[in-house]
């Protein structure tokens, strides 16, 4: 009895490390030069709505919330969360930076007009599908590191890629 325990927890503990991993990347902090090439690249404007999909520690959304514009973070690591909203509040950037407690797989993203990620190979595939069917035309994608496959990017620097939804998509 003691063993089928033992074995449902191990199973259990496995099932949810898949899971988890298949939801996105781990947590990797993107670096300053990334930051300051994605504020250049994104040319935000005033009225602006983005969101950092996987937000780790706020450092994304912070930079940004700085700028003055409004920026959402989601982020499944609930540690990360509450290191976010706590840095924010330290920063007192609550009026521009918000960070929720969600799976951005299901966010409707139609709300922004820039999306930021910092993802992973395996996933950009699904995310581009998700970014092409929500996203209005006109609207920014930048990503860290992992660009997206089949999608030529507008511009490219430091590692940044930056991508726009096409007005006839
Ligand atoms: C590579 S880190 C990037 C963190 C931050 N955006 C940055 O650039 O510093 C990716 C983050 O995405 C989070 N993540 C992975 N899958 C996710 C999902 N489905 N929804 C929300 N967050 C997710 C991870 O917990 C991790 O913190």
């Amino acid at each position: 009895m003691v063993l089928i325990l033992i074995y449902l927890l191990i199973l259990f503990i496995f099932l949810s490390v898949v899971y988890f991993f298949l939801q996105g990347p781990i947590f990797a902090p993107s670096s300053e030069t990334a930051i300051s090439t994605m504020l250049k690249l994104a040319k935000i404007k005033p009225g602006v709505r983005i969101a950092d999909l996987g937000s780790g520690d706020g450092r994304v959304v912070r930079a940004f919330a700085k700028k003055g514009v409004e920026i959402h973070g989601y982020e499944i690591n609930p540690l990360l969360v509450l290191i976010s909203k706590h840095k924010i509040k330290e920063e007192g950037l609550g009026n521009n930076a918000f960070v929720h407690w969600r799976s951005f797989w299901k966010i409707d993203l139609s709300q922004f007009n820039i999306i930021i990620v910092f993802g992973i190979d395996y996933i950009m595939n699904r995310l581009k599908r998700k970014l092409l069917k929500e996203l209005k035309p006109g609207s920014t994608v930048i990503a860290n590191i992992f660009p997206f496959p089949d999608w030529k990017y507008i511009n490219k620097k430091d590692g940044i890629y930056l991508y726009q939804i096409d007005e006839n998509k």
